[in-house]
């Protein structure tokens, strides 16, 4: 099969790392969570008490050349955050991040030097990235785009199940109302929206398990590219 880029798109607990992570594996390709960077950034503003919100373009710039992020794998093959050496996976994944993170995103000037970085990962092809504008602005002509959605309520009982799976006391409330103010967050900002390509193909996952999801892609991915 010829090297190809997968941009797969979607909301908010919809499963998009899973598959990526486990279509990465099958195809032996690269894999980038481009969400874990956002939370990253997010992490360093969160640490050093940054008022990002008060800074111009250049101060931004500035600030994202102070932070280094890069990615490595556990013996599991999971992708791991690092930033600025730090493993922080487990810290970009808590409360405070995930409550700060879908603000932080709507910045233009961090957006930017994102997507610059994803960009440059992506050179070679024979990626998989997963986040909310990879098939609509970061590679726009992806080989295949794939746009993951599904029942918000199932979404957020799965997002409930996990952190409960992980110990954290949680509301379920408190998890839907969440996940629906991302979702609007996400479809809602200014700079690149969470929208789908319009060659996209959508998969709603709602009622399918993470090995259908993925027999499905594999198959799509083979009539299409063999
Ligand atoms: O996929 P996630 O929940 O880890 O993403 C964290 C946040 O970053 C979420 O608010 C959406 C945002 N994000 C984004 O704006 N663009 C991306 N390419 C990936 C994530």
């Amino acid at each position: 099969m010829k090297p190809i880029i997968i941009a797969i798109d979607g909301y908010s607990s919809c499963g998009k790392s899973t598959l990526a992570k486990a279509l990465a594996k099958k195809l032996q390709y690269a894999y980038m969570d481009t969400g874990a960077m956002y939370r990253a950034v997010t992490l360093y503003i969160l640490n050093n008490k940054v008022s990002v919100f008060d800074l111009n373009d250049a101060a931004i710039n500035q600030l994202i050349d102070k932070i280094n992020i890069s990615f490595k794998r556990d013996e599991n093959g999971n992708s791991i955050t690092l930033l600025n050496g730090e493993v922080v996976e487990e810290e970009i994944r808590g409360k405070a991040v995930s409550d700060a993170v879908s603000e932080v995103a709507q910045i233009k000037a961090i957006r930017r030097r994102m997507v610059d970085l994803q960009q440059k990962a992506g050179a070679h092809k024979k990626i998989v990235m997963d986040g909310r504008d990879i098939g609509t602005k970061v590679f726009p002509n992806a080989d295949f785009k794939i746009f993951m959605t599904a029942d918000p309520k199932i979404r957020a009982q799965r997002r409930y199940d996990e952190l409960k799976a992980k110990g954290q006391e949680v509301d379920f409330e408190e998890v839907f109302e969440n996940l629906k103010m991302r979702d609007k967050n996400d479809t809602e900002r200014k700079e690149n929206p969470l929208v789908k390509a319009e060659d996209a193909f959508v998969l709603d996952n709602s009622h399918l398990n993470q090995e259908e999801q993925l027999q499905l892609i594999v198959e799509e991915i083979e009539k299409r590219f063999n």
